[in-house]
């Protein structure tokens, strides 16, 4: 091969690495986006360093209590799950600086302590999707909801737990969630959560049932199932923040 040639398959060569390591993502991190910004340690090992000080620098005063909501819910009923998928974790998503999330799987189910079990109103497979959440919120801690939205989300609510768990919280063993379910664990799990529904003042006519810091209110309820986003930024008595008002915040974002 003449000079020629050999040089101008060598640049051939530079500007085609170059555009390979320009088209390419940078390295998986090893945690999924929810938790970049969790520490700064993990900020760091996925590169996302600025963007995390920028959204710590627009928190709103801690001083200020988020809005609790609490659902009281089912895993199987059609309501809950587009109540959790199409109100919750969105809002959650953009509010989640101002809001706390508690969830309480049980729902309309009755315990049966003579036969050790519970009894539910979307039958046997609805127990068992109750207590798989009951076990990833004990279990996963901050990473539950995002997993609990995922398996209502999809087709198939049981099944979706493994690559739910893979997906949110890549971290956590699945064996830990499957001993806790066929352990005794479960069980005591699903007993307090039933006992939580039960002691609702007043008593619950329907699921999804929602409080706002404990309380229920029928208005609430039905602001709630709509327009969830505007009631919590509502009742945030802090400093609104500028996602409750529309407010345009220039922050320095990447692009890809
Ligand atoms: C953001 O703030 C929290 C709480 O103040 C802190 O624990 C965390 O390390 C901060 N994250 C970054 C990336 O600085
Ligand atoms: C998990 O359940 C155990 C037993 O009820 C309890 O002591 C523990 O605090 C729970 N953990 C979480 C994160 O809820
Ligand atoms: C955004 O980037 C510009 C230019 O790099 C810089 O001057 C400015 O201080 C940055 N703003 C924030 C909030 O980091």
């Amino acid at each position: 091969m003449n000079s020629f040639w050999s040089s101008v398959l060598f640049l051939f060569f530079v500007i085609y690495e170059k555009c390979e390591a320009k088209s390419h993502p940078k390295p998986s991190c090893g945690y999924p986006p929810s938790q970049w910004c969790r520490t700064l340690e993990i900020a760091v090992e996925c590169g996302v360093q600025k963007q995390c000080m920028e959204l710590n620098a627009t928190r709103p005063d801690p001083s200020v209590p988020p809005v609790e909501v609490t659902v009281y819910y089912e895993s199987l009923c059609p309501g809950c799950r587009s109540f959790l998928t199409e109100q919750l974790f969105p809002t959650w998503t953009m509010l989640k600086d101002i809001m706390t999330v508690h969830l309480v799987p049980y729902g309309n189910a009755e315990e049966l302590p003579e036969q050790n079990s519970f009894l539910c109103q979307h039958g046997e497979p609805e127990c068992k999707a109750n207590m798989f959440e009951a076990c990833i919120l004990n279990v996963t801690g901050h990473a539950a909801f995002p997993i609990i939205y995922c398996m209502a989300s999809s087709s198939d609510v049981i099944n979706a737990a493994l690559p739910c768990l893979q997906l949110n919280a890549p971290s956590v063993e699945w064996e830990a969630i499957k001993s806790c379910v066929t352990g005794g664990l479960g069980h005591s799990l699903m007993h307090e959560n039933g006992v939580k529904t039960r002691s609702l003042k007043p008593t619950h006519r329907h699921v999804p049932w929602v409080t706002f810091n404990g309380v229920y209110a029928d208005d609430w309820e039905d602001k709630a199932m709509s327009t969830l986003f505007n009631l919590v930024c509502k009742l945030y008595e802090g400093i609104k923040p500028p996602v409750c008002t529309g407010a345009l915040k220039k922050l320095n974002r990447s692009f890809c």
